[in-house]
């Protein structure tokens, strides 16, 4: 668990974290409504050297970033129908990078790998304080890149 005490290191979590990804990768953003989700993807795509600024895509669904490296993917899936296909949404996985925010029921139309990232409001610790916790799922993201990553971010 990674204590991330306001908006300036979530910033700064997620540029270090997007430095560590490559094309391919899939990261699926949990935690409740204003717990830092998009504004740790402000950092992912700062990291990926993406210099637009990246707003929440909650009512578009999906939103691309053009990189130097790789393009970036953020996606918002709290509105999503449970018959949309999701597919559709992210179309050329393996060569972007993708983010998708309440993205837990959808990952699996992504991809067989993804990195789950767990960002929580820290009671009782003053309201910026948020923490992150990491998991991987699938082959991708074994333990021991999830650790590496994991070491990374602070
Ligand atoms: N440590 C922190 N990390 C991230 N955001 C913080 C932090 N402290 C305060 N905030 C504030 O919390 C809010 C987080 O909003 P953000 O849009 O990133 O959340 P979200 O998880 O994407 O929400 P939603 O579920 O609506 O998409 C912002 O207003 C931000 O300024
Ligand atoms: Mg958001």
């Amino acid at each position: 668990m990674i204590t991330v005490p306001d908006v300036e290191a979530m910033t700064g979590v997620g540029m270090r974290l997007g430095r560590a990804l490559r094309p391919g990768d899939a990261v699926c953003l949990e935690g409740p409504l204003g717990a830092g989700k998009t504004t740790l993807t402000r950092g992912i795509a700062a990291g990926l050297g993406i210099e637009t600024g990246v707003s929440s895509p909650t009512f578009v669904i999906s939103r691309r970033y053009r990189g130097p490296h790789v393009d970036l993917v953020h996606c918002d899936a709290y509105r999503l129908a449970p018959d949309d296909d999701f597919a559709d949404i992210v179309p050329d996985p393996d060569r972007v990078v993708t983010v998708v925010e309440w993205g837990s029921d959808v990952m699996p139309a992504v991809g067989d790998s993804w990195l789950v990232v767990t960002v929580g409001r820290s009671e009782g610790m003053g309201d910026d304080v948020r923490t992150i916790s990491l998991r991987g799922v699938g082959d991708e993201w074994d333990d021991e890149r999830v650790n590496r990553i994991s070491g990374d971010l602070t």
